[in-house]
């Protein structure tokens, strides 16, 4: 039986929801609607001003917000900034609602299921919508499977941000003179796009040339020169952030964080590539959130932004960590520690060997730093898993894609 002490993971009770929705709905989303996450961050003066709102209008659209980042960024917009949130996703397989079940009701939050790589849908949207800024989410995310089949990543990563830059463009081209100059179009891209640092190399800063080293990495650096380039060619008002690696809840569980929690609470073996000696910078996924807030209110139009954790760890560290953590929540029933699982398997072709970033401009310019330490975000995401068990079976079972397709199919929007 696990010990789990909920004060220590920042999970409160929505007393004010109401009941959960009939069961029409995967057991999971029930859970989700009692419960939520709670958010670090305060709301800014810019929010503040941009919180009366009854409508959809002065909405800003997400993509790929049923995804993990964009999960945790729609919940934290909603309950920190007011304005409504429209999520333009098409639930692939890293898409779930289950993680939005808690906004089912709030008349500010509307999901349409559809194709960033589909002009005509995206068009429709954007008209129906009038958002007042894009942040864009959605993409193929997984290194494992971009390099099993690029196919995908090529057509979303690529092609996807094509299609929605060139309908955005036409979108903010048709718009009145005050609301252009406002408008943004704001693209969530990562570290991985730099390449691989030597051990005494100096972190990724803005100006660092981009050297991608698999088809996952390539693919969004692509939609990067895409992004400038719709800049320098066409004024489009654009920001890019490049982000290290994330963790925190809704992670999908093919993910290093939540694989090796969830292979560590059943005693699977836990697979470590290589020499486990990789470097990759770590930020919890609120701090991400906040960050993009941050440069999305007051970034610099045409500017990058690096965002990182200033927490390097190696992933044998990362592992080893989590294997104490889920031994203390779970004490053993004599099997030994979980660390005694690590099983060292053959390398990823191509390995990165460390990504480090250098967030100085965002924290000189803007002002954002991240809140949460690494030590005590990974304590709460363990103990956020452990307390989501049915939220976990539900995406391993592939459950909730069944519900997308009862759903889904065919009443697609918008
Ligand atoms: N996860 C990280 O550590 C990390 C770090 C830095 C940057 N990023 C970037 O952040 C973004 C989000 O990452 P994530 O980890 O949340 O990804 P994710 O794989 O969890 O989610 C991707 C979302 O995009 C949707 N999607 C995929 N193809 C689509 C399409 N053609 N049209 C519409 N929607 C589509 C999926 O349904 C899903 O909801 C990505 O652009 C990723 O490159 C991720």
């Amino acid at each position: 039986m696990c010990v789990l002490d909920l004060r220590c993971i920042g999970i409160s009770r929505l007393a004010s929801r109401k009941p959960a929705a009939p069961p029409v709905f995967l057991q999971c989303l029930h859970e989700h609607k009692t419960q939520k996450v709670t958010l670090l961050h305060p709301i800014s003066e810019f929010e503040k001003a941009h919180s009366k709102a009854e409508s959809m209008s002065n909405s800003i659209l997400v993509t790929g917000g049923a995804g993990f980042i964009g999960s945790n960024f729609v919940l934290q917009w909603i309950e920190n900034v007011a304005t409504p949130l429209v999520n333009l996703d098409l639930l692939t397989y890293a898409g779930n609602p289950a993680n939005l079940v808690t906004l089912e009701d709030d008349s500010r939050y509307r999901l349409v299921r559809g194709d960033i790589c589909d002009a005509e849908f995206v068009a429709a949207v954007l008209r129906d919508n009038r958002p007042r800024a894009i942040v864009h989410f959605a993409a193929e995310s997984h290194v494992d499977r971009s390099i099993a089949d690029p196919s995908d990543f090529i057509r979303t990563n690529v092609l996807g941000t094509f299609t929605l830059l060139e309908q955005a463009k036409l979108y903010w081209s048709g718009m009145d003179e005050a609301a252009r100059r406002t408008f943004r179009f704001l693209h969530v891209s990562t570290d991985e796009v730099y390449g691989s640092l030597g051990w005494d190399e100096a972190a990724f800063s803005e100006s660092t040339a981009y050297a991608p080293n698999s088809p996952y990495a390539a693919s969004k650096a692509a939609s990067d020169h895409l992004v400038r380039a719709y800049f320098h060619t066409y004024g489009f008002p654009v920001l890019t952030t490049n982000c290290s690696n994330n963790y925190g809840p809704f992670q999908f569980p093919e993910k290093l964080v939540p694989l090796i929690i969830l292979n560590a609470l059943e005693r699977k073996p836990l697979p470590l590539y290589g020499d486990g000696r990789n470097v990759r910078d770590w930020l919890f996924v609120e701090d991400h959130c906040l960050a993009i807030r941050t440069v999305l209110e007051r970034g610099r139009v045409g500017e990058t932004y690096n965002i990182g954790g200033n927490s390097e760890r190696k992933n044998l560290e990362v592992v080893t960590t989590i294997c104490n953590l889920v031994d203390e929540f779970c004490p053993d029933d004599g099997s030994g520690p979980r660390k005694d699982l690590i099983k060292f398997v053959a390398d990823r072709p191509g390995h990165d060997r460390r990504y480090a970033i250098d967030a100085a401009k965002i924290s000189q310019e803007l002002g954002w730093r991240p809140a949460v330490e690494f030590e005590s975000g990974l304590r709460k995401t363990v103990a956020w898993y452990l307390e989501h068990r049915s939220w976990v079976q539900n995406v391993r079972s592939g459950a909730y894609m069944d519900w997308i397709r009862q759903n889904y199919e065919e009443r697609v929007q918008p």
